[in-house]
This record gives structure tokens, sequence and C-alpha cells, in this order.
């Protein structure tokens, strides 16, 4: 039987994809999950069990996108933009969490969405303040836009953009280390699972040409912690998130999966906070 409210197809069911879907449930949300898709099918059937009713496991992107009206993403940078492409295509909505495959191929994607006339949602994430950025960019806009993020060393655990001297330190290392220092496109891709939050801020900014970023790992850290500045004709801000990681994925701040929580909550709502 053909479930009522909104269907939901999940892509992804590691710690954001999973936790989202058992909250929309226990929520009793008008988003209900009736596709699933993992590369690793065992992480698709494990979720499958904790969902009433059960959703579909999916052979590939095609088959999810056909058993679905929404689509969330929870999978990874390489990921998001074929997800979107089979989304938007079949003008199904879709949600993206991994940012900065987004953010990659921005222009094709977004004349695509522009086209099919279909929305692409990218939640705030693991960032506070992207509101006052939005709101600071109009008019004069923005001048200069730095982000700093800082974790602990095991976030950056498998990172493509580690030297093995830098993997080497990063596990021995007592003191604060520079992993990386400069545009968005380079920190997506030297570290593709941590720093969505530069993704974000760029596209959010309206400037992502002058948005720069350090990337630091710090032992002593406790928290998954993003430091933004921004000056431009409104003045200047400065937003600083501490984020606890997840208890199912350290790459992942449990505030990113919170954040997509309350996207759907918002999409559910009459009444829209925030600009
Ligand atoms: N926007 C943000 O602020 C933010 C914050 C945290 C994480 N993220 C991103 O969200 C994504 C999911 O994060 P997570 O913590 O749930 O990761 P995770 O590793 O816990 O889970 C990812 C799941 O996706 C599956 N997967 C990977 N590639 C796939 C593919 N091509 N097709 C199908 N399944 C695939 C994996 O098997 C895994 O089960 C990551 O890309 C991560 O970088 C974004």
């Amino acid at each position: 039987m053909r479930p009522t409210g909104r269907r939901l197809g999940i892509v992804g069911c590691g710690a954001i994809g999973s936790l989202v879907a058992r909250t929309l449930q226990a929520r009793r949300s008008s988003f209900i999950v009736t596709a699933l898709f993992d590369h690793h099918p065992s992480s698709a059937s494990r979720l499958q069990k904790a969902l009433r009713p059960r959703p579909r496991i999916c052979k590939d992107l095609k088959d999810l996108v056909g058993h679905c009206d929404w689509v969330l993403e929870a999978a990874s940078q390489a990921a998001a933009p074929g997800v979107a492409k089979a989304a938007i295509s079949r003008r199904k909505p879709v949600v993206l969490m991994s940012v900065g495959g987004f953010f990659l191929h921005r222009r094709k994607l977004s004349k695509l969405a522009a086209r099919y006339r279909t929305k692409v949602y990218l939640p705030s994430g693991a960032l506070c303040g992207l509101d006052g950025l939005r709101a600071a960019r109009q008019g004069a806009g923005l001048d200069r836009v730095t982000l700093t993020s800082t974790k602990p060393p095991k976030g950056f655990q498998g990172a493509p953009g580690l030297s093995p001297a830098q993997r080497k330190a990063l596990a021995t290392s007592r003191r604060v280390r520079t992993l990386y220092r400069g545009p968005i496109e380079g920190a997506l891709r030297r570290f593709p699972a941590n720093v969505n939050v530069a993704a974000t801020l760029g596209l959010a900014s309206g400037v992502p040409g002058k948005v720069q970023v350090l990337v630091q790992s710090d032992p002593r850290a406790k928290y998954n912690q993003h430091r933004v500045r921004a000056k431009g004709r409104f003045g200047e801000m400065e937003t600083l998130t501490r984020n606890l990681p997840s208890a199912a994925n350290p790459k992942t701040s449990a505030l990113a999966i919170q954040s997509t929580l309350a996207l759907f909550e918002r999409l559910e709502g009459f009444v829209e906070i925030g600009n």
C-alpha cells in the first residue's frame, strides 16, 4: 500500500541517514522513508529493520528515485552530484548533505534545477550564522570571509589530502597542526569528508572566491570547531560553533544531523523563522 505523506528516499544509510530516518519516524513526521540505497547493502538492511513500514532497499539511484517524492543524500562528496542529477531530472526535490559535491558542480546543477523547476536544499549542517551572512551579503556584499575549522586528529582519518608525513604527525603530535590553508576547492579535494561547511559558507556568502579556509588538527580538541569571520559594508561578524562529534561518526558533528532534522521540521511547518 502506498503510504500517505511525503515519500522520502535516502541515499547513504550511515550516521546522518540512519538517525534522520529514525527520528522522522519517532516524531511521526509527514516525511515517510520509503526507499533506501547504500553501496553497502548491509547498512541499508540494518536501517530497513528499524523502520515501519519497511522501506524498499533499492538496487540503484534510478530505482530509488522511482520510489519516493523527495530525496535525502547523506553518502559522500563523490555521490552527491549524481544523486542531485537523478532526483532533479525526475522533478524530485533533493536535500544534499555532502554540500562539497554540489559546490564543485554548482553551475551545472543550479542550471539543471532551474530547468526542471526543482529545489535543491543545502542544510546549514555543522555551521551556525548563515542567516546573518546571507543578510550581510545583500547590497554592497562581503569583502572578506575566513573559516578556521579545527578538529581532533581522528576526525581526519582517511583524508586523501594528508601527506605521509602529516599522517604520521597526526598520530603522534601534541600540538595544533595546520593541515591546509587556501581556497574552498582545495580544501574540498583534500578533506572531502571534513569541510562541507566551507562549501556551505562559500555558497551562502555569495563570494566563494573570497573565502579563505584554514584546516587544523588539535589533539586536545573535544569539539569539531568552526570559526567564521566576515567583513563588508554591513560591518563585521564572527561566529564560533563548537560541535560534539556524533556517536556514530567522529567526522560528523551531531549538529549536522540536527540541522537536517530542523530543515524537515521547517518544510512541514507553516511559520518560517529566520531568512
Ligand atoms: N553539511 C554538513 O555540515 C555535513 C556535516 C557532516 C557530514 N556531512 C556529509 O554528509 C555525508 C554523510 O555523512 P555521514 O556521517 O552519515 O557518513 P557515514 O560514513 O556515516 O555514512 C555514509 C553512508 O553512505 C554510504 N555511501 C557512500 N558513498 C555512497 C554511494 N556512492 N552510493 C550509496 N551509498 C554510499 C556509505 O556506505 C555509508 O553507509 C558525508 O558526505 C559527509 O561528509 C555534511
